[in-house]
């Protein structure tokens, strides 16, 4: 029987708003929200309704459409490139929000305004999210045995993409193989995506999944509980530095020190040759109230306390296996397999 798959971004029946499924709600309430003004689309991405930098992408496609039906003829492309950049400049990090909206903004520009050509354009990113997350699953699923155990980080599943994800793909795929491919899982503070987000998927997709504190993955690596790390990425450089939720360098770290291979799982569209390196990406910083406040019914630090909040760290790629991407894995030198792929 064929898998019946949700968009969890998508357009209204009557094609006229956006619908997402709130990610600051789960586990607990799998709520789905409709928007159709710019301020809603920029507010559900700064809060992390919709987040994941695949999912970014393709939230950003359908918001341009929605927002363009309310243009006026007259004044179609200023409205749009006001929107676009407005959007734009929610999350600085994941390179697919960017892209994606360069993108829809081209396909404005070409077309003279179009409507059923932005419709199709941004059907296309949704389709080829589909496509790229399929294949970048089998590629991670050819690295997995019966009876691996993978350690991820943040949440890289199919509710920040579009069906099985990039990180946990090869782990949902296993399962709906039979094969045994368990799962260790970070919480991933300060905003808890390992927890509230990759426990839930794994567990929906009847992965045997343990799920631990951040602070406590070397001690796993050490116990010979993990065989591979699985982590996806919000932008790789051209070198092969890739920035990911906050905590993935130090993973990748102790990976390094316990002869672990840790792998990047990614599309085309989360690699960035523009960027050199790591140095060249733009880290977002958050409210440091997410670190002392957030979750607790009381403040769990003192008041005022400076926090530093960064959401994202980079990866250097000394430390990365191989990229695993809808094109096959690449290996160091990253410099060469990385471009080979835009060839
Ligand atoms: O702040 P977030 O939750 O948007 O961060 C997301 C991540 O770091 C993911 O690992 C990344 O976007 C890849 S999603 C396939």
């Amino acid at each position: 029987m064929t898998k019946q798959f949700v968009d969890h971004v998508r357009l209204s029946d009557d094609e006229r708003r956006l619908v997402i499924l709130d990610q600051t709600l789960l586990p607990n309430s799998r709520t789905y929200i409709e928007l159709d003004t710019a301020e809603e689309m920029y507010e559900a991405i700064k809060s992390l309704r919709v987040r994941g930098a695949p999912a970014l992408g393709i939230f950003a496609g359908f918001a341009m459409y929605v927002l363009s039906l309310g243009y006026e003829k007259s004044v179609f492309m200023d409205r749009f490139r006001q929107d676009a950049e407005y959007l734009c400049s929610s999350r600085p990090t994941a390179v697919n929000l960017s892209r994606a909206l360069k993108r829809m903004t081209a396909a404005a520009e070409k077309s003279g305004g179009d409507l059923t050509a932005l419709r199709r354009e941004c059907q296309a990113i949704l389709d080829e999210d589909i496509a790229m997350c399929t294949a970048i699953s089998r590629y991670g699923l050819s690295l997995l045995k019966d009876g691996s155990t993978v350690l991820t980080h943040c949440n890289a599943g199919p509710i920040a993409t579009s069906r099985y994800g990039t990180a946990i793909g090869p782990v949902i795929m296993a399962a709906e193989r039979g094969m045994h491919v368990g799962a260790y899982c970070d919480e991933t503070r300060p905003l808890l995506q390992g927890a509230r987000l990759t426990a839930w998927e794994l567990m929906n997709a009847g992965v045997d999944v343990t799920l631990i504190c951040d602070n406590m993955s070397a001690s796993v690596m050490a116990q010979g509980k993990i065989d591979i790390c699985f982590v996806g990425c919000d932008r790789v450089a051209a070198n092969g530095d890739t920035a990911n939720k906050i905590g993935t360098s130090l993973v990748a770290i102790a990976a390094k020190h316990y002869g672990i291979p840790f792998y990047v799982l990614g599309p085309t569209s989360s690699i960035d040759l523009d960027c050199r390196s790591g140095r060249d990406i733009v880290i977002e910083q958050r409210d440091g109230e997410e670190i002392s406040k957030l979750w607790y019914s009381r403040p769990m630090a003192p008041e005022g306390v400076r926090c530093y909040n960064p959401a994202f760290d980079v990866t250097d790629s000394s430390l990365i296996s191989g990229i695993i991407t809808e094109k096959g894995i690449c290996r160091p030198p990253y410099d060469e397999s990385l471009r080979s792929l835009f060839r």
